[in-house]
């Protein structure tokens, strides 16, 4: 075969397995650096209230593919996309039910979270909005084509959320093979959680939040792809030592940081080569990517 209809052939193909492959091993295959993805921190919470249909519906219209949720559950055992472990901060909880103080999330039944307003305490203009459910979440995600790092919140609360969290993955159709290649991470603050997400189900890509002793991180790496800390305790030392080991799907660790939502905190987390960056204001993220 002539030497350039070789060289083009071996393009296409790179390209192609790129397309299937994780962040992680794209950086692998590809000689230059790709950008770090930009992750919508509770949708474009920013914009819209967190975690809601709204707010995935922002990020969407923005141009955003990756957004991140919470995942919490109910009473009665639904699964609810919400940040805190109560219903205070981001419904209308203590008008609807004034006599159920702390309004922990994992107190009120799924029926009785759908009648509460999620978006009133953000804007007016979100008035009505729920507490969506995880499948009613990922339909929407299916619908706007976009993609999730899901956080599985406080676990100690929700035994066997794991398991419960990957079946209605499973019956969104999100565990086939494009969607655990290109579509998916699941992550948690507790690494219990994280490993038990893997055992269970080996191909989903995980990550831990936070940021582990350099001393621990092979530990880590037989269960985690991705090592998440908050950006700022990162360093170029802790990024080439998190780098120095290989995930349980052969790739090198990647990185995506968290809470950034300034140019001055993207441009330095971008300088250290991280593969993702989660913030409240992805639009700023991006602006400050394209001066790089
Ligand atoms: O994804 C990182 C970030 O979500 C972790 O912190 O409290 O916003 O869930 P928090
Ligand atoms: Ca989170």
């Amino acid at each position: 075969m002539h030497t350039r209809a070789v060289a083009a052939l071996a393009a296409a193909l790179a390209a192609a397995t790129a397309l299937f492959l994780p962040t992680s091993e794209v950086r692998a295959v590809d000689a230059h650096r790709p950008q770090p993805m930009v992750v919508a921190h509770r949708g474009a919470s920013a914009y819209a209230p967190e975690n809601t249909l709204p707010a995935i519906d922002k990020a969407a219209a923005l141009g955003f593919s990756w957004v991140e949720n919470d995942v919490q559950r109910t009473k009665d055992g639904e699964l609810v996309v919400i940040h805190d472990t109560t219903l205070k901060r981001t419904t209308n909880v203590e008008q609807v039910f004034p006599g159920r103080a702390p309004w922990k999330v994992k107190d009120f039944t799924a029926a009785e979270i759908a009648r509460l307003d999620a978006g009133s305490w953000f804007s007016p203009a979100f008035a009505g909005t729920r507490v969506p459910t995880l499948g009613q979440y990922m339909r929407r995600l299916e619908r706007n084509h976009e993609k999730l790092l899901l956080e599985i919140k406080k676990p100690e609360l929700y035994p066997g959320i794991e398991a419960q969290t990957l079946k209605v993955l499973a019956n969104g159709g999100w565990l086939d093979h494009r969607h655990l290649a290109s579509r998916l991470i699941v992550q948690s603050f507790s690494a219990g959680s994280v490993r038990t997400v893997h055992e269970l189900k080996p191909a989903v890509r995980t990550a831990f939040l936070g940021r582990p002793d350099k001393a621990d991180l092979h530990r880590y790496a037989a269960f985690v792809d991705l090592i998440n800390p908050s950006y700022r305790t990162l360093s170029a030392d802790y990024m080439a030592a998190v780098r120095a080991h290989r995930g349980p799907h052969g790739a090198p660790l990647g990185v995506f940081v968290w809470t950034v939502n300034d140019a001055a905190g993207t441009r330095t987390v971008a300088g250290y080569g991280v593969d993702g960056i989660i913030t409240n204001k992805p639009e700023v993220v991006r602006a400050a990517l394209k001066t790089l």
